[in-house]
C-alpha cells in the first residue's frame, strides 16, 4: 500500500482551498473572541490561547467547503465555521482534562490546563461553547431566516449535547479498559467525532437559500461517512503517527487502554474501513459538479491526514 500523502501538493485546487480558507477562519476567530485585556482577562486569555494559532479548521473548512457546494455567501459561512470550531476548541480543552483523556500537549503546546490551570481550562470550555451558540443566535451576519437560524442552533445543540459529542465523550469514558464490538466502537465515533463534522457540513449547507431537503441529505450522508472517517484515521494516527508531527503525544490510547479501531481489527481493517467510508461519501456527492470539488478533496484529506 503507498504511504499516505501528508497534506495535498501545493498546486493543487483543494491545497489553495486550505489556505485560504484557513487564513479566513482565523482573522474571524480572532474578530469573535474577546481581548486578552477584556475582564476577565484571564479566562479570556485561556480562551484565545484554546481556539488560536493553531489546529487543522476541518471543520471550518467543511463549513466552506458545503457551503460551496450550494452556493451560500462567504460572510454567513464565518460565523458558522467559527460557531463549529469554537464548540470543537471546547470540546479539545474538556478532552484533555485529567478526569478525561489527561493530556499535556494539543496542538503542539501544553495544554489549557496545563498552561493555565484546571478550573479555568473547564471555564474556558464553556465559555466557548456559549459563543458558539452566541454568534449563531446574535450575529447580523448571518442573515438567514429566523426559521433557518433556529434550525442552526437546534441542529448544533443536539450534535453538541448528550445525544451527540458530549454523549459520545461519555461512551469513551465508560469504554475504557473494555473491550467493544465493532457496532458499539462505531457508535462512541459516530457521536464522540462524527457528530460535530456532520454538523458543520449541515449547517454550511443550511447557509444557502437555495438549498432543497434531497441536496441536504447527500450532504447528510457525505458527512456521516467521513465523520467516521475521521475517528478512525484519528485511531490509525495514534499507532503510526510520532509526537512531533501530530502535536499530541502519540501513543496516548494504547496507554490508557482506549478501545480504538486499530485495537479491535488492526491497522488494514481500520485502513480498508476508512476507505469503504471514503467511496461511499464520494459517491453521494455524484449529483454534484464541480461546485463540489473541495467536499470531495477534504474527504480524501481527511483519511491521509498525518496529523
Ligand atoms: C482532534 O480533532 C479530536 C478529534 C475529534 C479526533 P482534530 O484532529 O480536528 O484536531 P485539530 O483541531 O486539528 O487540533
Ligand atoms: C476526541 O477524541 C473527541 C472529542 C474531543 C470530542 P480523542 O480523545 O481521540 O481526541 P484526541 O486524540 O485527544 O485529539
Ligand atoms: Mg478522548
Ligand atoms: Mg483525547
Ligand atoms: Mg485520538
Amino acid at each position: 500500500m503507498p504511504e499516505p500523502r501528508s497534506t495535498p501538493s501545493s498546486e493543487s485546487p483543494l491545497h489553495a482551498f486550505i489556505t485560504q480558507h484557513q487564513a479566513r477562519i482565523e482573522a474571524a476567530l480572532e474578530q469573535y473572541l474577546p481581548g486578552p485585556d477584556v475582564h476577565p482577562a484571564r479566562l479570556h486569555q485561556a480562551m484565545r490561547y484554546a481556539v488560536l494559532g493553531g489546529g487543522k479548521r476541518v471543520r471550518p473548512l467543511l463549513v466552506y467547503a458545503a457551503g460551496a457546494a450550494v452556493g451560500a455567501p462567504l460572510v454567513r459561512l464565518d460565523r458558522v465555521a467559527g460557531a463549529l470550531e469554537l464548540i470543537h476548541a471546547y470540546s479539545l480543552v474538556h478532552d484533555d482534562l485529567p478526569a478525561m483523556d489527561d493530556d499535556d500537549l494539543r496542538r503542539g503546546r501544553p495544554t489549557c490546563h496545563r498552561a493555565f490551570d484546571e478550573a479555568t481550562a473547564i471555564l474556558t470550555g464553556d465559555a466557548l461553547q456559549t459563543l458558539a451558540f452566541q454568534i449563531l443566535a446574535h450575529a447580523p451576519e448571518l442573515d438567514v431566516e429566523p426559521r433557518v437560524r433556529l434550525r442552526m442552533i437546534d441542529t448544533l445543540a443536539q450534535a453538541s449535547g448528550s445525544r451527540g459529542m458530549a454523549g459520545g465523550q461519555a461512551i469513551d469514558l465508560a469504554a475504557v479498559g473494555q473491550t467493544l464490538d465493532i457496532a458499539q466502537l462505531e457508535d462512541m465515533h459516530i457521536h464522540k467525532t462524527g457528530a460535530l463534522i456532520r454538523a458543520s457540513v449541515v449547517l454550511g449547507a443550511l447557509s444557502s437559500d437555495n438549498l432543497d431537503e434531497k441536496r441536504l441529505g447527500q450532504l447528510d450522508h457525505y458527512a456521516k461517512c467521513i465523520g467516521l472517517a475521521f475517528q478512525i484515521q484519528d485511531d490509525i494516527l495514534d499507532v503510526t503517527g510520532d509526537t512531533a508531527t501530530l502535536g499530541k503525544t502519540a501513543g496516548a490510547d494504547t496507554a490508557r487502554a482506549k478501545p480504538t479501531y486499530p485495537a479491535l481489527l488492526g491497522l488494514d481493517s481500520a485502513r480498508e474501513r476508512a476507505a469503504g467510508l471514503l467511496a461511499s461519501a464520494l459517491e453521494s456527492l455524484s449529483g454534484f459538479g464541480p461546485e463540489a470539488d473541495a467536499l470531495r478533496g477534504l474527504a480524501e484529506y481527511i483519511i491521509q491526514r498525518r496529523n
